[in-house]
């Protein structure tokens, strides 16, 4: 028999080739492409059939919505749509030692109480140090089922008696190895062919399947990009270290909304919830210091009230830097050539320094509005007033654009105490008002100049 030839394979696309290069054709990403070994002859785990013809079917059927079952955490609940899909796939990635395996602990042993079987199999670590955790977390009375292995193999011969069980959890599937492929454990071929078993494990078996996977420094999922399509339902577990909250976002969901993000604080005694994640962001605020403006962001169907600070420090010779942590570097670009182009802000002298208290990432346009605020609260020195939210989207020519579920953004602001939102000009739409919450007072903006005039009295108007 002949020797199969070697495949080289891209790891963040996926795409596979016949020799190696330094770039990979198919992306344009550099030093993505490794060796893989071709599969073994024979079939994998899987045994070959005969053809089978596969059968049409109507599309009306029965449209009943997919049965969940709630694992009892309500904030990773909503982001997986309302709770687990039976023989469904969710991939649930973050940075190593974010609180993966915590979160995962802490699910399974919720909805084992809840009288499920859930079966954990950590690939990471030994039984002792999963235990210890669990006692850490207050668990270890959890009637969960656990096991410490990688051989794949085993691991699916055990699954398969476990066709009644609720949720397998698999940590992480880079640890994961099938003796069928020659490569280490955590390369593409290993990743992917792991995971592809595993799922159609759950598939066949009717468990819900869900897989850590680590993120590499630049915020891929290790392994190839493939993983995230093979999956249902993608997660990804953010935060910054040096903050105890952590945040739960979907990114991909086949059975539900992909905006939805879970709040978590990350405490002696495990992940606790937060029900109130306004009030977490807010928390360390000070106010009547310039630079600093409150915005009314929307992450999925939840109001989310936020901090975005702003500093200028002088920089005459230049060349000035732009610094951003937790928004777009080019929405700030953009929004510092409308402020100098189109109000006559002069901000080239100067470095610029953005930061979103908290460490959240923000990725709605509607934030321009709040961060022009703070950038014109920095150039002219004025604190923004602190019982004001601010929300909307800034066009190229400097308008302010309306921005969705303003009354959700003013309710929240409302409950928390605040008297005054900035917002965008309504312009004649429909017919429905706009409901403004009892006490919150309106400022409608309809130019970013009109920001500019307030905060410093005078604007060059000119170029509108
Ligand atoms: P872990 O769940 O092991 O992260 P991952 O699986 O994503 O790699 O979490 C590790 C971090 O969480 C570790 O630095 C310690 C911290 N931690 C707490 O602060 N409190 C706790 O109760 C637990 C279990 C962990
Ligand atoms: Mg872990």
């Amino acid at each position: 028999m002949p020797k199969p030839s070697p495949r080289f394979v891209c790891a963040a696309c996926g795409a596979v080739g016949a020799k190696w290069t330094g770039r990979c054709e198919a992306c344009g990403e550099w030093n993505t492409i490794a060796e893989e070994a071709p599969a073994a002859a024979g079939p994998g785990l899987q045994k070959a059939a005969a053809a089978r013809k596969i059968a049409f079917v109507d599309l009306a059927g029965t449209a009943a919505p997919p049965p969940r079952t709630p694992i009892g955490i309500a904030e990773l609940d909503r982001v997986l749509g309302g709770g687990l899909v039976p023989a469904s796939a969710v991939l649930l990635a973050g940075d190593p030692g974010i609180g993966k395996s915590t979160l995962l602990l802490q699910a399974a042993a919720a909805l084992a109480a809840r009288g499920h079987r859930v079966l954990y199999v950590s690939g990471e670590e030994a039984i002792e140090q999963v235990r210890l955790r669990a006692l850490r977390l207050g668990l270890a009375a959890a009637p969960l089922e656990l096991a410490a292995a990688i051989n794949l193999r085993d691991i699916a011969a055990a699954l398969e008696d476990a066709r009644d069980a609720t949720m397998v959890v698999i940590d992480s599937i880079q640890t994961m190895w099938l003796d069928s492929i020659d490569s280490a454990p955590g390369t593409v071929g290993q990743v992917r062919a792991s995971a592809f078993e595993l799922i159609r494990l759950a598939k066949s078996s009717r468990f819900s399947i869900v897989l850590v996977g680590h993120v590499t420094k630049d915020g891929a999922i290790a392994g190839p990009r493939i993983l995230e399509h093979m999956v249902d339902t993608v997660l990804y577990f953010e935060g910054d270290r040096g903050h105890q909250f952590r945040i739960l976002r979907g990114v991909k969901n086949r059975f539900g909304a992909t905006d939805e993000i879970g709040v978590f604080e990350m405490t002696e005694t495990g992940l606790a919830e937060v029900a109130n994640p306004s009030a977490l962001f807010l928390a360390e605020r000070r106010g009547n210091v310039s630079g600093n403006a409150v915005f009314a962001g929307m992450e999925g169907s939840r109001p989310l009230l936020v901090e975005v600070q702003c500093l200028l420090a002088p920089n005459p010779a230049g060349p000035a830097r732009r610094s951003v942590v937790g928004w777009d570097g080019g929405r700030l670009a953009m929004l510092l050539a409308v402020l100098e182009t189109r109000c006559g802000l002069r901000l080239n002298a100067s470095d610029v320094y953005l930061n979103i208290a908290g460490g959240l990432r923000i990725t709605e346009p509607a934030a321009d509005l709040a961060v022009a605020a703070a950038l014109v609260s920095a150039a002219t020195d004025r604190p923004t007033d602190p019982g004001m939210v601010f929300f909307g989207e800034v066009g190229l020519s400097g308008e302010v654009r309306q921005v969705a579920q303003a009354e959700s953004r003013l309710k929240e602001a409302q409950k928390l105490g605040f008297g005054a939102a900035c917002l965008p000009r309504r312009v004649a739409r429909g017919n429905r008002p706009l409901f403004a919450p009892e006490g919150v007072a309106l400022q409608e903006i309809g130019h970013l100049g009109d920001l500019v005039v307030r905060f410093a009295g005078k604007a060059d108007t000119s170029l509108r």
